[in-house]
């Protein structure tokens, strides 16, 4: 297979080197070069070649000019060279920013990515004479780019976290900008973390995400709810009505982040309510009052539905061991079980009447199972005392039987 992709490979390239001076001259340079720096192979295994984008449509410099260097490259007005960073953004912005251009190739792509780009603190920095800022082949690589979809280009989602944490996790390189270096350290720790890169579960979100691709700049602390919103819907909605929300927006307290953090946001569970050191109420609360009296009380809505559960779960269980029938129960169960989710998500509201309101069908269904469960296991002890006398009476009429058998006999 290996071998065929070489051979594959050199036929590629003596084909394309006849018709072009840039990859025949350079091929011949790569002989010299490492195997993973050869610049012809690498920009043949890329998007850009399948779509024959040429060395020459990046570099400028005329490819058909075969004789001599000088000729092909340095004299050519337009040709690229000794580039700084800034230059990338008409290299590349010279298609990609062009709709027209662009269209001919797909009809969804966008061309927006270097007018976002200015916008985003990479950007910005990068104007200001920052050559540490991230700019297109940073985030890209730039010989051997592949199309954002491929499972193997550096911005899939898999992929991106490493690929951002190449400089924001590297101390030495973000000395200057005073940024923290934990985010991916963070991030891996976190529900996201693990569920995108451990369980390769691409609807959690990578660094991109939340930040944006090209626009990239952290939320400001006032949109940190609509960041997070698009995908927990439910969880803003109610937050962003709460009289908390419009409290720790006063007060310049973040919104999600404050109680779930940004990068390292844990795996929630119900001891967050409980008024002990996991409590996310404590850190601002210290004193209890009014928010202690609000935790205590969801907790228990929580705690009492699970409890209901759970005895109606372990009352239907010994009822089906016994072979009653019981399989309607497992709707109300359902019900009970898919209320008890809701109230998880419902204390986003920070309203009691609301999840109260909402948590009483829980309870209902809860209760139904019980007493569901409860009068079959009666029925079958019913039919069980009915059982024992038919056997004491049949055993009496044999014995009847019996003896007036041998009478006959006699
Ligand atoms: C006859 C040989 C020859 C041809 C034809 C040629 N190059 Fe080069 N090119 C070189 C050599 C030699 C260098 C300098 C050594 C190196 O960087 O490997 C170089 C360097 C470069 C560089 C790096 C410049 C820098 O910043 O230092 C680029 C980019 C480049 N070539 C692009 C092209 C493009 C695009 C074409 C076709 C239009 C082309 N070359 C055609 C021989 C050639
Ligand atoms: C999609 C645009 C694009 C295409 C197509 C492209 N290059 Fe480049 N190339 C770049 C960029 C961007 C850099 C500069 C990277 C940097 O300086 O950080 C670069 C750098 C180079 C360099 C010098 C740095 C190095 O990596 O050694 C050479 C030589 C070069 N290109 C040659 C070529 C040749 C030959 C081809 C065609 C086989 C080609 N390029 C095709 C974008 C392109
Ligand atoms: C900070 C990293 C970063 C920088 C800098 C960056 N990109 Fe991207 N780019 C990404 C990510 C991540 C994606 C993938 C988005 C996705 O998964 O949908 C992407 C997607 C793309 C796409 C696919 C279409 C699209 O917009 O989704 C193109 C084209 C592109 N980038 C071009 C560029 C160009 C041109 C530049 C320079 C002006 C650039 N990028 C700078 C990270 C970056
Ligand atoms: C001469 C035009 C041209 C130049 C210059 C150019 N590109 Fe492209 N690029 C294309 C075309 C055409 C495609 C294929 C689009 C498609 O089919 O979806 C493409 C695809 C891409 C993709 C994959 C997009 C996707 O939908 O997955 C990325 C990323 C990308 N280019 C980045 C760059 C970067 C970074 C540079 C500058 C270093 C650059 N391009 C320079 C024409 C160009
Ligand atoms: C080439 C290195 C590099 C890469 C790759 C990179 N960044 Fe950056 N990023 C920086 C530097 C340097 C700064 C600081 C700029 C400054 O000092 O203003 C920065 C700033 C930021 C900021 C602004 C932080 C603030 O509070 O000002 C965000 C957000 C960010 N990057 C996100 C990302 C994401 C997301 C990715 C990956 C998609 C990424 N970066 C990839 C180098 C990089
Ligand atoms: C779930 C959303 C989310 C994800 C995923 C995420 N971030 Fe952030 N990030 C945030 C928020 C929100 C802030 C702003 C915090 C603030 O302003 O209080 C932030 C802040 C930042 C900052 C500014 C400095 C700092 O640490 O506060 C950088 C840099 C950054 N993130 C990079 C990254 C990188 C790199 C990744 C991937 C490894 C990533 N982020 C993943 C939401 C996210
Ligand atoms: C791109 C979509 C997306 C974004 C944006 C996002 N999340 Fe998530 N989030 C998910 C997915 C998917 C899961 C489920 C992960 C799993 O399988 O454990 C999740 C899980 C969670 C959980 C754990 C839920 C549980 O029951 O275990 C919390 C808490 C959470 N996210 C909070 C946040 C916060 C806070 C933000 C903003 C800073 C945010 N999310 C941004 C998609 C997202
Ligand atoms: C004042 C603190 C606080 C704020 C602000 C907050 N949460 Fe929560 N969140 C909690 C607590 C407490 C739990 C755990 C409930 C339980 O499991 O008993 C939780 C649980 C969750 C869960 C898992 C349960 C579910 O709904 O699936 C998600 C997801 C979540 N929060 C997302 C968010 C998002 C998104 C925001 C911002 C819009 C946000 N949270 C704001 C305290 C908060
Ligand atoms: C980041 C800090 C912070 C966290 C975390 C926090 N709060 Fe608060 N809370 C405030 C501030 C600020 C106020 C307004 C000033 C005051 O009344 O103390 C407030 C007020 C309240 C009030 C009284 C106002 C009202 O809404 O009726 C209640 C109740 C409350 N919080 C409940 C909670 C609960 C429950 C939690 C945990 C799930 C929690 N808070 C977590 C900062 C916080």
């Amino acid at each position: 297979m290996m071998r065929f992709y070489v051979i594959f490979l050199l036929m590629l390239i003596t084909t394309l080197s006849a018709e072009d001076s840039c990859i025949s001259c350079h091929s011949e340079l790569d002989e010299e070069r490492d195997e993973s720096d050869k610049i012809v192979a690498k920009y043949l295994s890329g998007i850009h070649a399948q779509k024959e984008v040429g060395c020459a449509d990046c570099h400028g410099g005329d490819p058909e000019a075969f004789d001599d260097e000088d000729e092909a490259m340095w004299d050519v007005d337009n040709f690229l060279a000794d580039m700084e960073k800034q230059d990338q953004l008409d290299m590349c912005g010279k298609c990609h920013s062009d709709p027209q251009y662009m269209r001919m190739f797909s009809a969804s792509i966008k061309t927006d990515q270097v007018s976002q780009y200015l916008t985003s603190e990479h950007g910005k920095s990068l104007v200001k004479g920052n050559q540490k800022a991230a700019v297109c082949s940073d985030c890209h690589s730039y010989h051997d780019i592949l199309p954002v979809q491929d499972p193997r280009s550096i911005v899939y989602a898999l992929n991106v976290p490493v690929t951002c944490a190449q400089c924001h996790a590297d101390g030495q390189y973000m000395k200057d900008s005073g940024l923290p270096i934990d985010q991916l350290s963070q991030f891996k720790k976190s529900v996201h973390g693990v569920a995108l890169l451990e369980k390769e579960d691409i609807t959690a979100p990578a660094c991109n995400d939340c930040h944006g691709n090209h626009g990239a700049a952290p939320p400001d602390v006032v949109h940190v709810k609509d960041i997070c919103g698009t995908c927990h819907v439910n969880n803003r909605d109610l937050f962003q009505k709460s009289h908390l929300f419009s409290e720790l927006s006063k007060e310049g307290f973040g919104q999600c982040e404050a109680c779930h953090e940004n990068h390292a946001v844990l795996k929630p569970d119900d001891s967050f309510l409980d008024w002990s050191e996991n409590s996310v109420c404590i850190k601002c609360h210290l004193d209890g009052g009014s928010a202690k009296i609000m935790a205590d009380h969801f907790y228990t809505i929580i705690d009492s539905l699970k409890e209901n559960l759970k005895l109606a779960h372990s009352i239907i269980d010994s009822a089906e061991n016994k072979g009653m029938i019981v399989s309607e129960l497992f709707f109300d169960l359902e019900e009970a079980r898919k209320v008890l989710i809701h109230t998880r998500t419902n204390i986003h509201s920070f309203s009691t009447a609301y999840v109260d309101t909402n948590a009483a069908p829980g309870f209902k269904a809860a209760q139904a199972a019980i007493l569901g469960a409860q009068a079959s296991l009666n029925e079958l002890g019913f039919r069980r005392k009915g059982l024992f006398y038919f056997s004491l009476i049949i055993t009496f009429l044999v014995v009847v039987l019996g003896i007036k058998i041998r009478r006959m006999k006699k």
